[in-house]
């Protein structure tokens, strides 16, 4: 079975690649690399053993989707492609719309032209907004959303659930992640972000390697036991796992929505002291005011994915952060090491 998967020399991509090929299936790539490069798909064929076909391009260009979709029977699609971060969509609004709906839109035509009738779509726990309760389970509200990312994937889902309206033929896979962390046991691939990071680990990393000063915690005045924010950290491994079981077990036509987390809430404070002992030595970090747009606790209920996926996390806060303090010790310039 050959799976088609867009940004896949991306953060999460790259670690679904290595599970799906570690799994039988056959894989082809589409990334166009504006947040990643060729040298994770590189990592991959390493660990897997495997050569990994790529396409370097855009998946809004048709041109290159027939090219793809021509050469070869495309089973599914798993669709990673996509820009991802919060404050940025705030600065470039259209710019986030265009590659996020138009990539939809662009794979979906040539799907329906080739007669691919199932995705994975990456979504997000963002499109929960502010929580209606905790845990969050699959029922809840969604939309709401306080950033156009968040809206970007909400109304991607929105498409995707109108796409089955009008052909019952479909299989659409909603997944919801929730905060994905930590690298692959190897050390050889992991989160490269560009620039000073955005996110709560891979900053902590940075810290803990001597390349930035301290952590500046958000906010410790949230309605939570230590005042700081909680979150549900997933290992990217176990996350990547979850579309490989999305991808066995989903066989019939329908739309089906998964939270992809592990259920359980760390503070911004237990990560710091989680790491410290991955590290093995103290993280400075000093209190800041709270950041625009966060809210005070996100966390999944995940057995929806259980019972019906047969799929759970099993890594703890521990190994996400020795799988992080391995790659970030291994490759201390990312990618470009
Ligand atoms: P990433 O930036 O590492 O990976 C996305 C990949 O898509 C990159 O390799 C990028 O070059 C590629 N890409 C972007 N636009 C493209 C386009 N138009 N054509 C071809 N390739 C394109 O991000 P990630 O963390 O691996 O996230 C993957 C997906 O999961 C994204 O859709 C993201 O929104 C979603 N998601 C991520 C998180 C998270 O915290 N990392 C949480 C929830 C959802
Ligand atoms: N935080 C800090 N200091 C930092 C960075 C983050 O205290 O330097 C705190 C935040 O305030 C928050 C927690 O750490 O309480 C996690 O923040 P992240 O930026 O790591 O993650 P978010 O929960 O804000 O958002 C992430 C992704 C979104 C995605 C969401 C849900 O960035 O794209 O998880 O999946 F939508």
């Amino acid at each position: 079975m050959k799976i088609l998967v867009t940004g896949g020399a991306g953060y999460i991509g790259s670690h679904t690649l290595v599970e799906l090929i570690q799994s039988g299936y056959e894989v082809v790539v589409v990334d166009n690399y504006s947040n990643s490069c060729p040298e994770s798909i590189s990592r991959v064929e390493r660990i897997t053993g495997k050569k990994v076909r790529t396409y370097a391009g855009d998946v809004r260009d048709t041109e290159l989707l027939n090219k793809i979709f021509t050469g070869q029977k495309i089973d599914g699609v798993i669709h990673f492609a996509g820009l991802k971060a919060v404050g940025e969509s705030c600065q470039k609004p259209f710019e986030y719309y265009d590659n996020n709906l138009g990539g939809t839109i662009a794979l979906v035509n040539a799907m329906k032209k080739y007669g691919c009738k199932k995705i994975v779509f990456s979504s997000s726990a963002t499109v929960y907004g502010d929580p209606e309760k905790l845990p969050l389970d699959e029922n809840c509200r969604v939309g709401g959303t306080t950033n156009p990312y968040g809206t970007s994937k909400y109304f991607q889902e929105l498409m995707l659930r109108d796409l089955y309206a009008s052909d019952k033929e479909w299989q659409v896979v909603l997944l919801r992640y929730f905060n994905p962390v930590g690298a692959h046991e190897s050390g050889l691939i992991g989160e490269d972000p560009k620039g000073i990071p955005n996110n709560l680990t891979p900053y902590i990393a940075k810290v803990a390697i001597g390349e930035l000063g301290e952590v500046g915690v958000f906010g410790n005045d949230y309605p939570t036991p230590d005042g700081t924010g909680v979150r549900d950290y997933i290992h990217v491994v176990d996350l990547a796992k979850g579309h490989v079981a999305a991808i066995n077990k989903i066989n019939k036509a329908g739309v089906y929505v998964y939270n992809l987390g592990t259920g359980i809430g760390y503070s911004v404070l237990e990560v710091i002291h989680a790491f410290e002992k991955a590290c093995g030595h103290k993280i400075p970090y000093s209190i800041k005011p709270r950041r625009a747009g966060d809210i005070a606790a996100c966390y999944a209920n995940a057995e929806r994915a259980k019972k019906e996926l047969g799929w759970e996390a099993k890594l703890g806060i521990d190994e996400m952060c020795a799988s992080l303090w391995k790659w970030q010790t291994q490759n201390p310039n990312g990618y470009r090491s």
